[in-house]
């Protein structure tokens, strides 16, 4: 079934006063509901500006954005940033506010009766992996930048928005802290199943969450595509060095081995070593060096076969 787009940006410009240049410069590309995409670029390459005009906090100067086919101008800004869940870098919480009262910001202004938000709160709570016994009661001083982060996106998610806008809500957090985050962020997507725009300009991280990525430079889109085949098929010289900038065993850090899926025969299915789908492509390379077998069976989170991977496509990965 073909899938429902969520965003949709036709050629959409922003040029602010007073700049000679245009911030944002034709950019048409959609976004499939459901779906992921990254937007990656340099320090003002405009992937802010993109973001704030998709929940019309800026107005674009040209073009369009719709959403779910309805030109973004068009809706009533209430109902439209209601849809829309928002997290910017370093939470933005209110500091004067509990963790309990930050995620319940927008419950609070629809008028939600108290056991509702009490009962929503605890349930993100749950969902971000913050312990309310914990840090129900907390303000946002007291909590780390990790936990604070969590709180963002509990609030962002509370009216369960069908569009997640984050701009690079990681982009303060230590390494390892931050690759949990993605792993949750990664986890609650699969469940929750909404569409995410995430910016960030950490190519790793763009491509170990993206289904898509976009690549922005000087306010124009470069390239729109699949980690896999932007990886394989650098529209350019720009988009050519960007990724190039990890050696090559990075690229398999951040693809799954469901990127070099291919089908598989009954036979095979019944006498292969079964993977999970959501391995990376480093993981079963080390797997294939340490058993010496020629492909693995590929299962989805239930267990079911979906396919073959096999050494030689790994291989030519890093050939
Ligand atoms: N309110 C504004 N008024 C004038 N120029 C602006 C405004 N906001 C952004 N710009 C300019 O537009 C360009 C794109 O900025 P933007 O904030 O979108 O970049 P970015 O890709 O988000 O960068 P960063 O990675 O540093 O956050 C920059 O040249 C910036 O100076
Ligand atoms: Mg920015």
């Amino acid at each position: 079934m073909e899938k429902k787009i969520a965003i949709e940006y036709k050629n959409v410009c922003k040029r602010f006063e007073g700049n000679s240049y245009d911030s944002v410069k034709n950019v048409s590309l959609k976004v499939e509901e459901g779906t992921i995409v990254t937007i990656l670029g340099t320090s003002g390459s405009g992937k802010t500006t993109l973001l704030k005009m998709t929940n019309r906090l800026y107005e674009p100067t040209g073009g369009d954005i719709e959403y779910f086919g309805e030109s973004v101008m068009k809706l009533s800004l209430i109902e439209y940033r209601r849809k829309l869940g928002y997290v910017i870098q370093q939470g933005g919480l209110f500091p004067h506010r509990t963790v309990a009262e930050n995620i319940a910001t927008l419950p609070k202004i629809l008028g939600w009766s108290k056991e509702e938000m009490k009962k929503r709160v605890l349930e993100l709570m749950e969902l971000v992996q913050l312990d309310p016994e914990v840090f129900y009661d907390r303000y946002p001083r007291q909590l780390s930048g990790g936990q604070q982060q969590r709180v963002g996106i509990a609030r962002a998610l509370a009216v369960k928005p069908s569009v997640m806008l984050m701009d690079e809500p990681f982009g303060a957090i230590d390494a390892l802290t931050r690759e949990s985050l993605q792993e949750e962020l990664i986890r609650l997507q699969t469940e929750l199943k909404n569409t995410i725009l995430f910016v960030t300009h950490d190519v790793q991280e763009a491509f170990k969450l993206g289904h898509k990525v976009i690549i922005m430079d000087k306010g124009e889109i470069q390239q729109y595509d699949t980690p896999y085949h932007i990886l394989q098929n650098p529209a350019n010289e720009f988009v050519r060095k960007l990724v190039s900038t990890g050696d090559f065993y990075d690229k398999l850090r951040v693809l799954y081995v469901k990127t070099l899926l291919e089908p598989a025969g009954p036979k095979e299915i019944e006498q292969g070593t079964r993977i999970r789908m959501k391995m990376f492509l480093s993981e079963a390379l080390g797997l294939f060096l340490k058993t010496g077998e020629e492909y693995f069976i590929v299962e989805d989170s239930e267990g079911k076969p979906v396919g073959k991977i096999t050494y030689g496509k790994v291989k030519q990965m890093i050939a």
